[in-house]
């Protein structure tokens, strides 16, 4: 399997952690904060675009994980959003189950994948990634 694609945009402050692989397309980062998020702009995020507040704030609302944060500069301090003390398992419209809590995922091979905070789960089939979401439901057209 190859290895995920991870990106890291800082500011001295915060470090935004870019995991394309779990972006679900719920378009809430470049609804919310467009100065720092545009797919269109290459690289996609500028971290000059607002200050680290507005831009932990906006993370907090990603609901897939593929955006998160450290701060200070410490691996130890990587977070985004407390995790709800009952996990939450929402249906997104035409997309992923929603999962907010820590769960661990028991794959086909035997091995666990132990999720903290949020991820997705396919709902379309189409992913590349199952069981997770990666996005292929805007691109299959998934209605349900
Ligand atoms: S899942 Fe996260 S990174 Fe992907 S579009 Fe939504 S808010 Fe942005
Ligand atoms: S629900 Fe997103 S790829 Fe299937």
């Amino acid at each position: 399997m190859t290895e995920a694609i991870v990106k890291h945009y800082s500011n001295g402050e915060i470090t935004v952690i870019w995991q394309p692989a779990k972006c679900i397309h719920s378009r809430k980062c470049f609804h919310g904060l467009p100065n720092v998020f545009n797919p269109q702009a290459r690289p996609w995020v500028n971290i000059q675009g607002a200050d680290t507040a507005a831009i932990k704030a906006q993370i907090d609302q990603c609901p897939s994980g593929a955006l998160s944060y450290q701060l200070g500069g410490t691996e130890t301090q990587t977070t985004s959003a407390p995790a709800p003390s009952l996990t939450i398992v929402q249906v997104m419209p035409n997309g992923p189950l929603l999962v907010q809590g820590t769960i661990a995922v028991k794959l086909a091979d035997g091995s666990e994948s132990v999720k903290e905070q949020r991820c997705a789960l396919c709902r379309c089939g189409a992913s590349a990634n199952k069981p997770f979401c990666d996005g292929s439901h805007v691109k299959a057209g998934f209605v349900g």
